[in-house]
């Protein structure tokens, strides 16, 4: 029998059944659903593109087997913008130049989103890059990144 997943991604419920129980939610989310936006590099959990919020904590949706996220709520980063009205870190990471070929963009955006979401008093420089080090740029644009992420906790 085909399980049905209930997912509700960037705040709209869907019922998916789910043909593959071993997809991960990056297939998922990509293949399925047609969003584009969360990308696919290593697909092996080493370099962040592919980073979505689930319930609202960081994570590599290549990683996440989709099966068991059933009653999750997923935002990538088709869900930030509010209408035409950018999310604060987006605005900023157009401010600051943070991104060069844009490949690692979405990944590092949601990674931004979810770190400034854990509340950590005090994020400084030292401490966005450590908290982003797991989302890699082979441009290397990471001091606007840097600089984009500690613009959007003021
Ligand atoms: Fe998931 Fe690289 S594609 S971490």
């Amino acid at each position: 029998m085909t399980p049905t997943l209930n997912l509700t991604i960037n705040g709209v419920p869907q019922q998916i059944a789910l043909d593959d129980p071993r997809a991960t939610l990056l297939d998922l989310l990509r293949e399925r659903i047609g969003l584009t936006g969360t990308k696919k590099g290593c697909d092996r959990g080493q370099c962040g593109a592919c980073t979505v919020l689930i319930d609202g904590r960081r994570m590599n949706a290549c990683l996440a087997l989709a099966l068991s996220y059933d009653g999750a709520e997923i935002t990538t980063v088709e869900g930030l913008a509010t209408g035409e009205t950018l999310h604060p870190v987006q605005a900023a990471f157009i401010a600051h130049d943070g991104f060069q070929c844009g490949y690692c963009t979405p990944g590092q955006i949601m990674s931004a989103v979810g770190l400034i979401a854990e509340g950590e008093a005090g994020l400084d420089p030292e401490r966005i890059r450590e908290g982003m080090s797991g989302n890699l740029c082979r441009c290397a644009a990471y001091a606007g990144i840097t600089e984009a992420v500690l613009e959007a906790t003021r």
